[in-house]
């Protein structure tokens, strides 16, 4: 039997993940299906269960199921720990459900992939909710001199940087308290999908500095603009969604595909 996998989220359609995983499988030569499922908003856990009954091998998990994911895990890698979310369910030969959260190590990739370094860089990261806390733990690891959280709600930030304070020199605040210049500004928040640019101050940016969106669509994002306007370098996330893929392959399959064509590939059907 073909080895199944899929991309659980609600609503899910418009999901890229089963291109790029068919792209990946057809790179690599493995045989394998992957579909996108919607997953019942009040039941994710039977969705996951209906699924490995059915031979699902493992799985993606998007919005808005990381944390019920994360839930139902019987073991979970560190990171995934950390990020208190898994992007990624994996059914162990004793049919045990392993847990791990992909999205962080993508963002750190396709940094590198940009040959932004982080080692001794100075980092501010916008946004203190999800998408925030499950890129920490990977960019904190690449031992940036220090990153400053800082978010619309000051405290959420606050609180956020104090649970990762361990693992290296994070702080967090509210947009007044930002003091640049930074090396790398990540928008890791949602602002954008409606349009906005939190308030940010002009000079938020060191010469030779990256920008880098989380979020990416056919156009530059608000922030993207903004930030080009002021001398850096723009960079969205599509790159981070098919590293964060790759590693799930990778995961599942024990193969690493060449994520530049898949990327180029996608970028042209944006
Ligand atoms: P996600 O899973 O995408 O991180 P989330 O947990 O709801 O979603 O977090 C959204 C983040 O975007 C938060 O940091 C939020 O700020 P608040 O904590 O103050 O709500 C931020 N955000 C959303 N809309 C924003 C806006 N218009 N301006 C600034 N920040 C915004």
């Amino acid at each position: 039997m073909t080895d199944r996998y899929c991309v659980f989220g609600n609503p899910i359609s418009h999901s890229k993940s089963p291109t790029i995983h068919t792209a990946f499988a057809e790179q690599t030569g493995e045989t394998i299906e992957y579909t996108a499922i919607a997953a019942p908003l009040d039941d994710f856990a039977g969705a996951w269960r209906r699924f490995t009954a059915e031979g699902g091998r493992g799985a993606n998990v998007t919005v808005p199921f990381k944390e019920e994911a994360f839930q139902l895990c019987d073991t979970l890698s560190r990171r995934a720990q950390r990020a208190g979310a898994v992007n990624t369910l994996l059914l162990g030969m004793n049919g045990q459900t392993y847990g791990d959260t992909t999205d962080g190590i993508g963002l750190v990739r396709d940094l590198e992939r940009h040959a932004v370094t982080l080692a001794g860089a100075r980092l501010l990261v916008l946004g203190a909710g999800g998408a925030v806390r499950g890129v920490l733990e990977p960019l904190l690891a690449a031992k940036p001199a220090s990153l400053f959280v800082a978010n619309r709600t000051a405290e959420k930030a606050e609180a956020l940087a104090s649970d990762f304070r361990d693992l290296g020199a994070i702080s967090g605040g509210g947009f007044d308290s930002i003091s640049g210049p930074f090396d790398l500004v990540i928008n890791g928040t949602s602002a954008s999908l409606a349009g906005d640019l939190p308030p940010l101050p002009d000079d938020l940016f060191a010469g030779g500095a990256t920008a880098y969106d989380m979020m990416y669509g056919a156009e530059p994002t608000v922030f993207l603009q903004w930030a080009g306007e002021r001398g850096a370098r723009g960079v969205d996330g599509l790159g981070m969604l098919v590293e964060q893929a790759a590693e799930s392959f990778f995961q599942w399959r024990g193969k690493r595909p060449d994520t530049a064509p898949v990327l180029e590939m996608l970028r042209r059907s944006l």
